[in-house]
């Protein structure tokens, strides 16, 4: 039997890896052994987003990320002389917690164990019976552990090495540079919206980073925009790789419109935009039906930008099949009523549209876990799950 022939092709930029086409095993997104690989070859080796500077406004404040997969809670904390560091978030002396709310405003830290206290820059301030330890401890040796810190436009990242094997400018590469016009920094953080699957990282991800799902999955929130006659796969319009990183772009069908209330209508065209012009850091290769990019920052960071908005996920593995998953959606403050409008049902909207993608996961993961399937089949309508899994094993084999 021929194959159909295909309507629409995806147009490929850059540096595409030979990835080739064959079937991608099922035991890396099963596997308790490959997950504590990825665990020592990748997330403690890669740069991982943890927040937004603008979450920390003023010196003092201060919030709690639990890293799971680097078994750590990490401070972050903006210092009365402006700077934000991080530190984990355990006391020297015994090993306790010494920040135990998410979020606030200190002038230091104190641990509630036996009372040491630490200042905003880590430093050991108040060693409660000191007088009592004896042997060589210096009081400047043991203030809070630092972990190292970088900020890119905003974006707060971390790095489980003291000294990481490439800066957070050189590791980002060309995304960070396709990236770099977006007016992150303008945008206001609209909505958060978390929950923690059982389902591996991988799956997860996988289910974000392709529109082939579209049809089928988004068919209520989404009927229409995503596929049509025209391009029935919802195959992309174009896609980029940037070494580890990845960039795509979502077809949108400009014949759609929306049958619900007509303010998505219009000037503001169909779901989720907000205008059609030239819009600085989207699009990068011009697409016509260009609806917006997602952008997969190596290992599970998404910054997927549009006109006026981002969104991000972080995913945050919590063992071979749980992630712990988390969304913000980020606009610019709306210049007029329409956009004000626009807005808020694209706020919504995307909400219906992750609970949609949720349902998949965990039926997946569960049956990935029968053993029944060896590998699965990525067409190039997924090419992203071909190049993730590419630059997975490629990591864990530069550190075998
Ligand atoms: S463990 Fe923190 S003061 Fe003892
Ligand atoms: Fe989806």
């Amino acid at each position: 039997m021929g194959k159909t022939e295909r309507i629409f092709e995806t147009k490929l930029h850059s540096d595409t890896p030979e990835m080739g086409d064959s079937p991608l095993p099922v035991e890396p997104y099963v596997s308790k052994e490959f997950f504590e690989k990825e665990r020592e070859s990748i997330f403690k080796r890669a740069w991982l987003e943890v927040a937004r500077v603008e979450e920390l406004p003023n010196p003092g404040d201060y919030i709690t990320v639990d890293v799971e997969v680097l078994k750590a809670s990490i401070i972050l904390v903006r210092g009365q002389d402006n700077e934000v560091r991080a530190f984990h978030n355990i006391c020297t002396h015994r090993g306790n917690k010494v920040a135990r709310e998410n979020q606030g405003n200190a002038r230091g830290f104190t641990c509630g164990f036996h009372g040491w206290a630490f200042g905003l820059d880590g430093n050991l301030e108040f060693m409660a019976g000191e007088e009592y330890f004896t042997g060589d401890i210096n009081k400047c040796d043991i203030g809070l552990i630092p972990m190292t810190l970088d900020t890119w436009k905003g974006f707060i990242f971390v790095h489980a090495m003291d000294e990481p094997p490439q800066s957070l400018g050189d590791y980002l590469g060309g995304m960070g540079t396709q990236l770099d016009p977006f007016p992150h920094e303008e945008c206001e953080r609209i909505a958060r919206y978390s929950g923690t699957p059982r389902v591996n990282w991988k799956v997860a991800i996988d289910a974000f980073q392709e529109a082939f799902h579209a049809i089928t999955v988004h068919r209520e929130s989404l009927p229409g925009s995503a596929a049509s006659a025209l391009n029935p796969g919802a195959a992309l319009t174009s896609a980029r790789f940037y070494g580890p990183h990845r960039s795509l772009s979502a077809w949108l069908n400009m014949e759609y419109m929306p049958p619900d209330i007509g303010l998505m209508v219009g000037k503001y065209g169909p779901a989720f935009v907000t205008s059609h012009e030239d819009y600085p850091g989207v699009n990068p290769n011009r697409d016509d039906s260009w609806w917006f990019d997602i952008n997969v920052i190596f290992p599970n960071f998404f910054c997927d930008v549009g006109p006026g908005w981002y969104f991000t996920y972080n995913f945050w593995p919590v063992s071979e099949n749980e992630t712990r998953w988390v969304m913000d959606i980020y606009q610019l403050k709306a210049k007029d009523a329409g956009a004000l409008l626009a807005q808020e049902h694209t706020k919504v909207l995307l909400r219906d549209a992750v609970l949609e993608d949720f349902s998949t996961l965990e039926d997946t993961q569960q049956m990935m876990e029968s053993g029944a399937l060896k590998n699965i089949l990525a067409s190039d309508l997924e090419i992203a799950i071909r190049h993730q899994m590419y630059v997975v094993n490629q990591w864990l084999e530069q550190t075998a």
